[in-house]
C-alpha cells in the first residue's frame, strides 16, 4: 500500500504567497502547456571506438519567461530559456555538451557570483564532468562536459550545481530535462509526441512579476504558484489513449502527492534510474525534489470533453488565494487515435530488469549508517556538512567503497518537522527497506534520489562504480544543500592516492 501520508514539513508561513496584483495572478487551467524544444546537436561524430557521438551547445543566459497573465519574468536559463531545452538520445550515443556560461558576473537578485557547474542528474559521469559543487565555470568561461550514455533508458535532467548557491541558480531557471531512450523502452513505452516530459516547480511572484525567493531560514522555498514546463497549473488536450509522463520534480523543496480527480490508478512504470521491473499501479504518490516518476495514463476510458485533473493531495500554503493542491489539467478530445500504434492501448505489466534491483544482500555486506539532521544553523548528514570537506581541501570522505563493492546505506531521519530527499551521485541504488518494511509499491525500481521522510528511517543497496573517484552525496532541498546538506564519498581510492579525474586534485 502506499502507507501513511507522512507530513512532508513543518507549517508553511503565510510569507509563502506572492505579492502580485490580483489581475496578474494566473488562473488554474488557463494556459495551455507547451513542452520545451529538443536540443540539436550542432555535430555528430565518431570517438576512436566507434562510438556516436553527439556535440551539443548551451549558453546559460538572462531571458524573459511568460509565466504570468500580464507581465514577464526575468529568467536565468540554459539557452535563455525557462526550463531548458530538453536533450534526447539513445543510450549508447555519447554526449559532448558545451556550457558556456554568459550569464550577468553577479545575479541580479542575490548578488553572488554567477559561476556555475553543470550536473547531469542520473548519468555516471567522470568526476571531472559530473558538475561537482566546488568546480566551478565563472562568467564569460565554457566547459565541455562528457557523457558516457552508457546506461539503460531513464528520464535524467541537468541543472546547476553551483557551491552554496545552487537554490537561486536552480530556482531562477538553469534546470532541465535529459531523455535517454534504448530499444527495450522503445518496444514497450509510448513515444514521441505521447511521451510527454511534465517538469514540475512552484514559484512566488514580486509584484512586478520577477521571482521572489525566501527560504525560511534555509528550511524551504514553497511558492504558492504551480508550474508544470514553466507554465502556471497548465491544461494540455490529449486522445483517447495512453500517454507516457516523465514526471520530475525540479521544485526546490516542495514535494508533491500527485493523484488524478477521477480515482482512476496512474501506473508507474520507471522511477530515477529508469524501468521498474514490473508497473506499479497507485492512486497517489510521494514525488520529492529531484525524483522522476514515469507514468503511463489511460485516457481511453473517458468521454470527449471530459477533463482530468492532476491534483496534489501534500500540504497546502495555508494562505487566502491557495490552489497548491492543484498541478495541471488534461481535456480529452475526440482527436482520432491512431490504433496501429500498439502502445495506444497497452499498460504493459513485466518491464525490464535493472542489475541494481537484482543485487541481494549478503550477510557480509557492509552496512554504513548516516543521520540526517540540523546542527545549529548547518544541515548535516553524517558527521558531515560541505563546510567541513571544503575545510579538508576537499580530502575528507565520509565512506570509502571499493570499486565493485555493493554496500548498504542507511538513512536516518529522526529530527521532528523535516523531510530530506537523500541524492547520491555516480549511482543507482535499490530501496531496500523503509522503517524496516517493504518500501513504497512506486519506488520499487532503481533510484538516485530517496524520501526520506520525518521519523523514517530507509536501507539502500547499491554497488560502486563504474568510476573511481570523490562523488557528493546530499539533500535535494536546494536550500539544505546549500546550508550546507552535503558531503561526498570516494570510490576505489585508498588514503592519500589522488585521482587523476579530480577536479580538486585532493587525495582523500
Ligand atoms: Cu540533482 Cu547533486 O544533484
Ligand atoms: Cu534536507
Amino acid at each position: 500500500g502506499a502507507g501513511a501520508l507522512a507530513v512532508p514539513f513543518g507549517s508553511i508561513s503565510a510569507k509563502s504567497a506572492s505579492k502580485l496584483a490580483d489581475a496578474d495572478m494566473p488562473i488554474p487551467y488557463r494556459t495551455l502547456l507547451t513542452v520545451p524544444p529538443i536540443l540539436q546537436p550542432y555535430a555528430v561524430g565518431r570517438a576512436p571506438d566507434g562510438a556516436k557521438v553527439h556535440y551539443y551547445s548551451v549558453t546559460q543566459k538572462a531571458g524573459t519567461a511568460r509565466i504570468l497573465p500580464r507581465l514577464t519574468t526575468p529568467i536565468l536559463g540554459y539557452n535563455g530559456i525557462f526550463p531548458g531545452p530538453t536533450i534526447d538520445l539513445l543510450q549508447g550515443t555519447r554526449a559532448v555538451l558545451k556550457i558556456r556560461n554568459q550569464l550577468p558576473q553577479t545575479h541580479p537578485l542575490h548578488g553572488h557570483t554567477l559561476s556555475t557547474s553543470t550536473h547531469l542528474h542520473g548519468s555516471a559521469s567522470l568526476p571531472q564532468f559530473d558538475g561537482y559543487a566546488s568546480d566551478v565555470t565563472p562568467p564569460g568561461f565554457a566547459k565541455n562536459y562528457e557523457y558516457p550514455n552508457f546506461q539503460s533508458a531513464r528520464t535524467l535532467w541537468y541543472h546547476d550545481h553551483n557551491v552554496h548557491n545552487t537554490s537561486e541558480n536552480a530556482y531562477s531557471g538553469l534546470s532541465a530535462q535529459f531523455c535517454m531512450h534504448d530499444p527495450a523502452e522503445r518496444e514497450l513505452l509510448p513515444q514521441n509526441n505521447f511521451d510527454v516530459p511534465l517538469t514540475l516547480s512552484d514559484a512566488m511572484f514580486a509584484a512586478d512579476g520577477s521571482l521572489a525567493y525566501d527560504d525560511n531560514s534555509h528550511s524551504g522555498l514553497w511558492g504558492d504558484v504551480i508550474l508544470v514546463n514553466g507554465k502556471p497549473w497548465p491544461v494540455m488536450k490529449v486522445q483517447r489513449r495512453v500517454y507516457r509522463f516523465r514526471i520530475l520534480n525540479a521544485s526546490i523543496s516542495r514535494s508533491f502527492r500527485p493523484t488524478l480527480s477521477t480515482g482512476e490508478g496512474v501506473h508507474i512504470v520507471a522511477t530515477d534510474g529508469g524501468l521498474m521491473p514490473k508497473t506499479q499501479t497507485v492512486d497517489s504518490w510521494r514525488h520529492a525534489g529531484a525524483e522522476r516518476y514515469e507514468i503511463l495514463v489511460d485516457f481511453s476510458v473517458y468521454q470527449p470533453g471530459q477533463r482530468v485533473e492532476l491534483r496534489n493531495l501534500s500540504n497546502k500554503n495555508n494562505i487566502d488565494y491557495d490552489f497548491t493542491d492543484r498541478i495541471m489539467a488534461f481535456d480529452v478530445t475526440d482527436e482520432p487515435v491512431d490504433t496501429s500504434d500498439p502502445t495506444w492501448k497497452t499498460i504493459p505489466q513485466i518491464l525490464a530488469s535493472h542489475e541494481v534491483m537484482d543485487l541481494r544482500p549478503a550477510r557480509d555486506t557492509r552496512v554504513r549508517k548516516f543521520r540526517v539532521k540540523r546542527n545549529d544553523d548547518v544541515w548535516v548528514i553524517g558527521e558531515d556538512s560541505w563546510a567541513d570537506i571544503i575545510a579538508s581541501g576537499y580530502r575528507r570522505v565520509c565512506a570509502d567503497p571499493a570499486l565493485g563493492a555493493t554496500e548498504i546505506w542507511e538513512f536516518e531521519n529522526s529530527s521532528g518537522g523535516w523531510f530530506h530527499p537523500i541524492h547520491i551521485h555516480l549511482v543507482d541504488f535499490q530501496i531496500l527497506s523503509r522503517n524496516g518494511r517493504a518500501p513504497f509499491s512506486y519506488e520499487m525500481g532503481p533510484k538516485d534520489v530517496v524520501y526520506v521522510g520525518e521519523g523514517e528511517t530507509v536501507r539502500l543497496l547499491m554497488k560502486f562504480g563504474p568510476h573511481r573517484g570523490k562523488y557528493m552525496i546530499h539533500c535535494h532541498n536546494l536550500p539544505h544543500e546549500d546550508h550546507d546538506m552535503m558531503t561526498q564519498f570516494s570510490v576505489g581510492l585508498k588514503p592519500g592516492q589522488v585521482d587523476l579525474n579530480d577536479p580538486m586534485k585532493a587525495a582523500p
